[in-house]
């Protein structure tokens, strides 16, 4: 297990497997004339696999595929497969947009230990055009279903957007306490160089406007996590709240990421660093890979305030170049 400078284990690995993806949500991409990487610059499917399992053989045991959206791959299915089934692996989750998801559920049933992660950031068909500029809402909303019907274990995240669905919080949770889901709703986060970056709804504003609605308790911080998870009404149902803007959980944080283009990213905040489709481009062996993993690994940030502070460049990527 690699232990970084700040005596973090790190085992889990995100790994964005493609810049592309078929919506466009305001919070982060451009309108139309998105840009998008040409195929060579992103890691090829053997590639991919390569340096997932360097990463399990230095102790990663969990993966998480994002994007972009990992369904627009066409050979996503068999990636998500086969590392399920590498040594060493407990389980692989996705982060989609859960438009193209749908035909892959009885697939994705059979991985043993799968968790999946749909972002939906409204329950109004006409604003989900607004938000996604793209007519996909009834898709997604039956992939949601099919996926608890199958047993999957499925979290929907929100991303709280001030004035745009914080009118929704409460119709989350009223639509999804009585299903086997667990919702999260996340604060918005800068990544958008192509919008400017209205006021934070952060965990304090969300869990107060729950408090206004239900009787609501704080749950006990588990180790690692990014959220913090509250109860209501004495129910069962998990409410989680991801302080992505706040960072209060980066003293635990265990993640590497994987940037479709094949950089390390140490944190969300910090630049891109490592380019390991470089080193395997230009043949080293992996033992040469994990000696720079490493290296790059002990040089992390703090935390995510210090990364930000250290970051040459102004604006972040988006979310859809580094993963969610
Ligand atoms: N702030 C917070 N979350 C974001 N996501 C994308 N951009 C942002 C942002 N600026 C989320 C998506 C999805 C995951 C891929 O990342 O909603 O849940
Ligand atoms: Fe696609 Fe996710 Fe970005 Fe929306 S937030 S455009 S679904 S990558």
């Amino acid at each position: 297990m690699i232990i970084d400078k700040h005596g973090r284990p790190m085992n889990y690995l995100r790994v964005a497997v493609t810049d592309r993806c078929n919506l466009r949500c305001t919070y982060c991409m451009p309108h139309e004339n998105m840009q998008f990487l040409p195929k060579n610059e992103i890691l090829s499917y053997e590639e991919l696999l390569r340096i997932i399992t360097v990463f399990t053989e230095l102790g990663v045991n969990k993966v998480r595929f994002t994007g972009g959206e990992p369904f627009f791959r066409k050979d996503f299915i068999d990636l998500l497969e086969y590392t399920s089934q590498l040594e060493g692996i407990d389980s692989v989750n996705i982060t989609t947009n859960g438009v193209l998801t749908q035909p892959y559920i009885d697939k994705l049933k059979k991985i043993k230990d799968l968790k999946l992660n749909i972002s939906l950031d409204t329950l109004v068909a006409e604003k989900f055009i607004k938000i996604t500029r793209r007519n996909a809402f009834e898709t997604v909303m039956k992939t949601i279903n099919d996926a608890m019907e199958n047993g999957i274990q499925t979290k929907i995240n929100m991303v709280v957007m001030d004035g745009v669905n914080t009118n929704e919080i409460i119709d989350f949770v009223e639509y999804f306490r009585k299903t086997p889901v667990n919702l999260r709703f996340i604060e918005q986060m800068p990544f958008n160089e192509h919008e400017n970056f209205k006021s934070v709804w952060t965990v304090d504003k969300i869990s107060n406007l729950l408090s206004e609605n239900y009787n609501v308790v704080q749950q006990p911080i588990q180790p690692q996590s990014t959220t913090i998870d509250y109860k209501i009404d004495s129910s069962d149902f998990v409410i989680g709240i991801i302080a992505g803007f706040s960072r209060s959980f980066c003293g635990t944080c265990n993640r590497i990421r994987l940037t479709s283009t094949g950089r390390i990213k140490t944190c969300l905040y910090a630049d891109p660093g490592l380019d390991v489709r470089a080193l395997i481009r230009s043949g080293s062996n992996d033992a040469e890979i994990k000696e720079r993993l490493i290296e790059a690994i002990q040089q992390r940030h703090k935390n995510g305030f210090e990364a930000e502070e250290q970051r040459s460049k102004q604006v972040f990527e988006s979310m859809s170049k580094i993963g969610g």
